[in-house]
This record gives C-alpha cells, sequence and structure tokens, in this order.
C-alpha cells in the first residue's frame, strides 16, 4: 500500500533558496550571515514503533553555503516524521557539531501547510543530546522550527538559543525556498 505521508506530503522533492539569513554568536557580539542552500526531502517509506506507533519517514539533507565566499558552513541531516495515529509530527536531527535534538510538535492546514515543532534541553518529552564539549562552552538548550509548504513554496524560520561565551543567543535561520 502506498504510504501516506500526511502533513509532510508537500516537503518530498528538491529545494533551493537564497534568501538566507543567519544570526549566530561571535565573541564580540553577533554575525549576520546571508546564506543560499539545497534541501533534498526524500519519501523513506514507513515502520512501526513497539507494533503500535505507525510513522511515515521523510529524510532530508540541508546544505548551507555563505553567500561571501560560497563555502558550506551548515551541514544537516534528519527526518521528518508523520504519526497519523496521534497526529504528532517530529523531526530529528543531527548537526557535525556534536549536537542531536528531537523535536516534536503538529501540523496546521492545509494549503498552506504550517509545521511546527520544538524541543528544551532536559526535557523529558522533546529533548536534546550533545557532546560534553559543546554542553560546557557552546550549550544548545532550545531549538524551534516553524516550516510553511505553499505548492511550491518553502519558508521556514528556526531559532536555537545557545548558552555561549558567557550570555544567553537566539541563534536564528531563516529562508525561502523553491521546488527546483
Ligand atoms: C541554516 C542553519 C544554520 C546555519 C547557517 C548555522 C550557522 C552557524 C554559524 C555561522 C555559527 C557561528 C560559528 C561558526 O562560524 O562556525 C553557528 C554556531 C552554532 N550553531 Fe548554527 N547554524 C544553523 C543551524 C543550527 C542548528 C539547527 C543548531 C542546533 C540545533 C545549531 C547549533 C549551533 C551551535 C551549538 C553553535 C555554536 C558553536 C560555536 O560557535 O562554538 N546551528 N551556526
Amino acid at each position: 500500500m502506498d504510504v501516506d505521508y500526511g502533513p509532510l506530503t508537500g516537503l518530498i522533492g528538491n529545494w533551493t533558496g537564497d534568501k538566507g539569513m543567519d544570526i549566530s554568536p561571535d565573541p564580540e557580539g553577533i554575525e549576520e550571515n546571508p546564506y543560499y542552500e539545497t534541501i533534498e526531502f526524500r519519501a523513506a517509506g514507513d515502520l512501526k514503533n513497539y507494533e503500535s506507533q505507525h510513522l511515515a519517514i521523510v529524510s532530508y539533507h540541508q546544505v548551507v553555503k555563505r553567500k561571501s565566499n560560497d563555502e558550506v558552513f551548515h551541514d544537516q541531516v534528519g527526518y521528518w516524521l508523520w504519526d497519523a495515529g496521534s497526529q504528532a509530527v517530529m523531526q530529528t536531527l543531527t548537526i557535525p557539531r556534536g549536537v542531536c535534538v528531537t523535536a516534536g510538535g503538529g501540523a496546521l492546514g492545509s494549503r498552506p501547510v504550517v509545521l511546527g515543532v520544538r524541543a528544551k534541553l532536559g526535557d523529558a518529552d522533546w529533548g536534546i543530546a550533545q557532546s560534553p564539549f559543546m554542553r560546557d562552552n557552546a550549550s544548545t538548550v532550545a531549538f524551534e522550527h516553524r516550516l510553511t509548504i505553499d505548492g511550491d513554496t518553502l519558508l521556514y524560520v528556526e531559532t536555537t538559543t545557545l548558552e555561549i561565551y558567557g550570555r544567553r543567543f537566539e541563534h536564528t535561520d531563516q529562508n525561502a525556498l523553491m521546488r527546483s
């Protein structure tokens, strides 16, 4: 039987966008990095957890380049998961700094579809795991991601709250992408 990807259906495909803006921490203050990127979302089938939780799976790979030098400065892989039984959406992701996030939330609407997930360090339900070095020096304490899919347009806004350089910092990323 065909897999029903529910509110994740519209993600599947290859996307590109060149209107990205990254606000990230710097020892002296903030860095602002205009960027462009590709995100490939792949229909990855379905599975059952504990014989009962049925998940539809979309895997993705995001590659982000700085406009100023065309170098990759963020690479992320993960999954979006749809649990039709509880109408829940999850995003599990990892970045190559030694940080993993298991974020949970839901979906709203049909056109556009809005996906929203969040996680917090220490949260019993939706948490963050990171290496000891990152925990001690550049800790990710919260993550929020809202994604709006309208046909061939995809917008996202992502806030990663960090504790770094002796302060709390809202590291934000946003972009508008088109299906390619
Ligand atoms: C489009 C998405 C993102 C971009 C473009 C981006 C880019 C950046 C940049 C430029 C820095 C400053 C340090 C450096 O130059 O390497 C940084 C720091 C950091 N980012 Fe991101 N980031 C993104 C998403 C994320 C996500 C989703 C997470 C975690 C869930 C994350 C976690 C961190 C952490 C922990 C640091 C502090 C590392 C340090 O400076 O020591 N970032 N990011």
